[in-house]
């Protein structure tokens, strides 16, 4: 059943079970029970190298469901599906182009997720209606042996709640997801820190439906040209982008140009009305325990890998306000930037 305005409403019932691993050598015996809850049509949380993921058997749509329900995400928006061997991908999608192939033998196991034309055994939810399906290679033993042990491709999401920042720690997952979800595997906090790079293959030109680590100047020079999904009925094509997303609980204000006494001005002048949270890579000087600076290195990655999870702490602070600063848009920063644009109320 769903709410009129698209969303399924949340039934909680199960018991979660958070189980930490080796990410290096994960203990057989709970990949094994992971698996089986997989396989039994049950809901797993497990990392990836981008972010945790909420995993279900991608052929099961009464599984895939359960996903839906425990992330009270829109019935229109469709899910990546996760393979362990080129071999498995055959299942997934209908059509392998050449481009495809090419991108796999250099990307995959990787943070790159490609658009195909989808196969007739995927559950109809993970398309969400659309006749393509997204699939991608994880990297990390302990995705690609629950995969490979659960013996079906598994759809998994970001393990977070719809519209929360995406989860880069079990921590996040549990917060999010606990009732919900039967396991959680803890393979502590992600490598990389922000979603894979959706690209579609459907159209003659590839088409960048999100960008990610997996830059749009990697695969333009493994592949030709890639265009940018901007206009509305290229966008209509990953429904995912429309909503607002990856947003803590506080209003987040980005500044995208600045001086470094401009941003301790603003600061200051939000503090008037409750308390302040700032992640940035400029130290900002303000005395005031109602001030919680995140200070990070001025590098994508550093970002990418903390920005969730500051996001989270500035909720768990009670900031009513958050000041985030940008940083520059070559290479890695575009997938930043644009995790923070959508996260923001307000740019300035
Ligand atoms: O790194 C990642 O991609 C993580 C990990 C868990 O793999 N997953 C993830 O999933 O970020 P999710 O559901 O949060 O984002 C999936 C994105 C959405 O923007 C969705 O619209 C798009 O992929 N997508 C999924 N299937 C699609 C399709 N058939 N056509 C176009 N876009 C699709
Ligand atoms: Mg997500």
């Amino acid at each position: 059943m769903k709410s009129p305005d698209g969303f399924i409403p949340r039934i909680k019932s199960e018991m979660t079970e958070i189980v930490r691993l080796n990410s290096e050598h994960p203990q057989e015996e709970a990949i094994e029970h992971a698996a089986a809850i997989i396989r039994s049509g049950g809901l797993v949380a497990f990392p990836t190298e981008t972010v945790y993921g909420l995993g279900a058997d991608a052929m099961n749509e009464r599984a895939i469901q359960k996903i839906f329900e425990a992330k009270g995400r829109p019935a229109d928006n469709p899910l990546i599906v996760h393979v362990s061997d080129r071999s498995m991908l055959d299942r997934v999608a209908s059509d392998v182009p050449r481009k495809a192939e090419t991108l796999i033998a250099k990307f995959w196991p990787g943070p790159l997720t490609l658009v195909l034309k989808r196969g007739p055994e995927i559950a109809p939810s993970v398309s969400a209606g659309l006749p393509t399906v997204a699939v991608r290679m994880p990297r990390g033993k302990v995705a690609l042996e629950l995969i490979d042990r659960a013996g079906t491709p598994i759809a998994a999401p970001s393990a977070n709640r719809s519209g929360r920042p995406s989860p880069t720690s079990a921590v996040h997952v549990a917060a999010d997801l606990c009732g919900w979800v039967e396991m959680i595997l803890d393979g502590g906090a992600t490598n990389i820190g922000i979603e894979s790079t959706v690209l579609d293959l459907t159209g003659d030109v590839p088409l960048l439906l999100r960008p990610g680590w997996i830059t749009r100047e990697q695969i333009a020079d493994t592949t030709g040209p890639v265009g940018r999904a901007e206009k509305d009925e290229e966008l209509a094509r990953s429904p995912g982008t429309r909503h607002r997303h990856y947003s803590p609980r506080a209003r987040v204000v980005l500044v995208e140009q600045t001086s470094s006494q401009s941003l301790t001005q603003l600061c200051k002048d939000y503090l008037r009305a409750g308390v302040v949270g700032f992640i940035g890579y400029t130290p900002i000087d303000i005395a005031d325990l109602s001030f919680h600076p995140v200070v990070l290195e001025n590098s994508a990655a550093r970002y990418a890998h903390l920005i969730y999870s500051a996001l989270r702490q500035m909720d768990e602070r009670g900031a009513s306000v958050v000041v985030v600063e940008g940083i520059g848009e070559s290479g890695e920063g575009a997938a930043v930037m644009d995790r923070l644009r959508r996260a923001a109320s307000e740019i300035l």
